[in-house]
């Protein structure tokens, strides 16, 4: 079965307005009319309104990078899915390993938010993958399943119908250290067999598998040529115009 592959940036903490602006000036005649893949832009909050603006008359996609699982209320600093779908986002990257790392996100806040995010109509990219140690005392396979066992929990096939995850082992983001093919084939098959355990052969069969970690315009026709992969999550070469462009253009 084939599955639209979706390439996705992750601006992290990077661009102001001005500058998201200036990159979709440069952006947007480059992929004008690229429909082979779906094509994401997560900015930061801030810019979320301008990036809709610049974007609506394109077939880019704005997403967020985090929400809270409240839909409002005494929240102070977080953003809710449904304010997120309203400022024109389609998308939301959930448990990110930054956010795991630096601001405790765990499996069960995953959960959470996916739930919030799905409620509010946004498509989740839930990201999972191991660390260093982890692969190399062989733990990488028992991290992933328990990571989208814990994301998927109390979750049907129809509700999660339009979820995506990403695999990005921690160790090959913004390092330079891409997995192999081979490697991320591997995790992905993990993935997909977790999530057919969850919600069953049809629905893991539909849901897009994206590898993040280190894409670049060098390695990214070798990633994408792959079946098994189903996009990608990038972060640095994502931040210019024409590096991400080369990888749209995989
Ligand atoms: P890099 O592409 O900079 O390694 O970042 C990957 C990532 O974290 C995307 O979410």
């Amino acid at each position: 079965m084939s599955r639209k592959k979706v390439i996705a940036a992750n601006w992290k903490l990077y661009k102001n307005t001005a500058a998201s602006n200036e990159f979709f000036t440069a952006f947007l005649p480059l992929v004008a009319g690229h429909d082979r893949d779906e094509i994401v832009i997560c900015p930061t909050f801030l810019c979320i309104p301008a990036a809709v603006a610049a974007t609506t008359a394109s077939s880019v996609h704005i997403g967020g990078q985090n929400l809270y699982w409240k839909q409002e209320g005494a929240f102070t600093g977080e953003i809710s899915a449904g304010m997120l779908h309203h400022a024109g986002c389609s998308h939301v990257i959930i448990g990110h390993s930054e956010r795991r790392q630096y601001f405790h996100e765990t499996d069960d806040t995953v959960n959470l938010k996916l739930k919030a995010a799905l409620e509010a109509h946004l498509v989740p990219i839930v990201c999972v993958g191991e660390v260093l140690e982890e692969r190399e005392a062989g733990l990488t396979e028992d991290v992933l399943r328990r990571q989208v066992q814990g994301a998927l929990r109390g979750m049907s096939g129809e509700k999660a119908a339009a979820l995506i995850v990403a695999y990005e082992p921690v160790w090959a983001i913004g390092t330079g250290k891409t997995a192999t093919p081979a490697m991320a084939v591997e995790a992905h098959q993990v993935i997909r067999t977790e999530v057919a355990e969850c919600l069953g052969d049809d629905h893991a069969n539909t849901t897009r598998i994206l590898y993040g970690g280190s894409v670049k315009p060098e390695n990214a026709n070798a990633l994408m040529s792959e079946v098994e992969i189903d996009g990608a999550l990038v972060g640095g070469a994502s931040l210019d115009a024409v590096s991400f462009f080369k990888i749209v253009h995989w």
